[in-house]
């Protein structure tokens, strides 16, 4: 009788082992390919824009300043803003993504002023580097 029962436990158990190893194959959303690395240090650990500047409803939560407004009506033609509010990314990363944005996306360009508002914006509000 004992004999029986241990024998059974093994056949049962030994299937468990084959469970629970599905590893971790979902990679981070990434529309742009290997260029974005979800590891890379981020920078300061703050969640979103630097305490300072408070949300404005008005223009999505993107934080109050110069270009907010510009950056609002820029980039919500094609998606909200938390896409942008969740970001910490170098100035050069941000240069990268307009490009990316314009050129794949087909986003409106506007004149270089406003561009350089807005890329401006980004890189004090969303920025990795300061
Ligand atoms: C013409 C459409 C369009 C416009 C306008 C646009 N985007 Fe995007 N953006 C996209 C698409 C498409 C994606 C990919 C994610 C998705 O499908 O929503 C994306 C993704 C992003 C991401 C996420 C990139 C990542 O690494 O995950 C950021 C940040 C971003 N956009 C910022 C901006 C900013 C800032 C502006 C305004 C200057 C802007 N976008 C305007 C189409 C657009």
């Amino acid at each position: 009788m004992k004999t029986t029962c241990s024998f059974l436990r093994a056949a049962v158990c030994v299937p468990i082992f084959l469970v629970g190893s599905s590893g971790w194959a979902q990679q981070g959303y990434n529309p742009m390919g290997a260029a974005v690395n979800p590891l890379a240090p981020a920078g300061s650990s703050t969640e979103s824009s630097p305490p300072s500047a408070a949300p404005n409803p008005e223009f999505g939560d993107l934080p109050d300043g110069e270009g907010a407004e510009e950056t609002y009506y820029q980039c919500i033609a094609c998606h909200s803003t938390a896409i942008i509010r969740q970001q910490h990314l170098s100035d050069a990363r941000w240069d990268y993504l307009w490009t990316w944005m314009v050129k794949e996306q087909g986003m409106y360009e506007p004149d270089d002023e406003t561009k350089s508002t807005i890329l401006a914006y980004l890189k004090t509000h969303f920025s990795s580097e300061r």
